[in-house]
């Protein structure tokens, strides 16, 4: 029997690869997990149906035909709070979001600030539907005091550090760790927020948290927080990323250090792009409550706008699994965090590409080759050779976000009965479909 020639085609989708500058209708042709060919004549298909079983084949007319997303920041909850996600649960989210990488933070119990604890987690990933890449703790125990063995978390497989869930309020340590994540080329991720400015805050600080007597985290409390880093990065000649960028004034400060050519990325959130913080006092939602909260109406344009000029390079979930029970009381005492994988980019669709902030293959580049070069990871791209890591999405699919529906093994989301216009309809890792509606 002579081998086939492809073990996959995605024949007739609308294929969008930023990396590439591809965004035209064409065939996508899968090979031992890889990807073989993209072709645009239809004679080709025809040619290669014939070697084809049915499984093999998919007619994506009408469809986008991606690079496989990737999300810098996800909380996998392993190990230690099992109950709530664990690394199979959420990579499984992954795949129904159309995300075949992420990043881990490092806020478990114990936390991965040690060769053993990412040595655990890569483990866990290892049959997982996406592929898990760690990010390590900056300092020990994320106490902000005493560095990592930075060095061996990056021999161990950490693509980045950061110690997400507190600011790294200590100066000194943060140019040390700058200094340290350099010599490795990697990244220094930061949770930009005043931790005295931010202490006992429930909300965003604000004419609403006055309102409802809810104390508050100013939105200076992140401007701070962002200037002193990139003046730390200016002084280190390192890489800082900002996570979860929420303020006009923290963006604007980045757009300035990029302008001065300092080495600065930063990411954004669908909910810091979508959601204002009025929105409290309506329901009193406890999964409204996150870190950075939700902000006013002018800092979540500031943020759109910086998503179109570039000042924000990517789109992160921050997807923050908690426990109904965590979540079932006052406003003001549930944990903060709100889960994301699994309708990010139904949310991007809706609310940034549909209102025509964006349009989808800038969208998709948030989405995969810019988040892949923050921390150089592979994929984000179907050039020939990459992994075959795809996700064929239905653009104009309408469908409600049901609680009942998710993968995640926690449901705390804002969005259940959302209705939203985009649809994945299948993940491929590797060459495996690992998600299908
Ligand atoms: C994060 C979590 O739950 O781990 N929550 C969140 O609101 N983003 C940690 C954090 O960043 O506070």
């Amino acid at each position: 029997m002579p081998s086939k020639k492809y073990d996959l085609v995605i024949a007739n989708g609308r294929v969008i690869d930023p990396a590439l500058g591809f965004g035209k209708e064409a065939h996508v042709f899968v090979k031992d997990g890889k990807i073989a060919k993209i072709e645009k004549e239809s004679a080709s298909i025809t040619r290669e149906m014939k070697s084809l079983s049915d499984e093999q084949f998919i007619d994506a007319t009408g469809k986008l035909v991606v690079p496989g997303l990737i999300d810098i920041h996800v909380h996998l909850r392993e190990p230690g709070r099992e109950d709530e996600e664990t690394v199979e649960s959420g990579c499984r989210a992954a795949a129904s979001g159309g995300f075949t990488s992420l990043c881990c933070m490092p806020n478990t119990t114990p936390c991965i600030d040690n060769q053993e604890t990412v040595k655990f987690v890569q483990d866990r990933a290892k049959n997982a539907d996406a592929r898990v890449y760690v990010i390590g703790a900056i300092t020990k125990g994320r106490l902000g005091v005493e560095l990592s063995e930075i060095g061996d978390l990056v021999n161990m497989g950490a693509v980045g550090i950061t110690d997400d869930g507190t600011y790294l309020q200590d100066a000194q340590v943060m140019r040390h760790a700058l200094e340290y994540a350099k010599m490795f080329d990697i990244p220094v991720m930061q949770h930009a927020e005043d931790s005295q400015l931010c202490d006992g805050a429930i909300m965003n600080e604000s004419y609403e948290s006055t309102r409802l007597g809810l104390r508050g985290a100013p939105p200076v409390a992140e401007e701070i927080a962002v200037q002193r880093d990139i003046s730390l990065c200016r002084l280190t000649g390192g890489r800082l990323h900002i996570q979860h960028i929420s303020t006009r004034a923290g963006v604007d400060a980045v757009r300035r250090a990029k302008a001065e050519g300092i080495n600065v990325t930063c990411e954004v959130t669908p909910h810091h792009l979508i959601l204002t913080d009025d929105e409290i006092g309506k329901a009193f939602n406890t999964n409204l409550r996150v870190n950075p909260p939700i902000r006013s109406e002018a800092d979540r344009e500031a943020v759109v706008e910086g998503l179109i000029d570039g000042t924000i390079d990517c789109i992160a979930s921050d997807h923050a699994p908690h426990s109904e029970e965590e979540k079932d009381c006052e406003f003001d005492k549930a944990p903060p965090g709100m889960i994301g994988l699994e309708t990010s980019l139904g949310l991007i669709k809706t609310y940034i590409i549909d209102k025509g902030y964006l349009s989808w293959a800038d969208a998709i580049a948030k989405m995969t080759v810019n988040p892949a070069r923050i921390l150089g990871l592979p994929g984000g791209t179907m050039a020939i050779d990459s992994p075959a890591d795809i996700v064929i999405i239905n653009p104009d699919k309408k469908w409600t976000v049901r609680a009942d529906k998710f993968r995640s093994l926690s449901k705390n989301s804002p969005y259940i009965g959302w209705k939203l216009n985009a649809r994945v309809e299948k993940t491929i890792l590797g060459g495996r479909i690992v998600y299908e509606v």
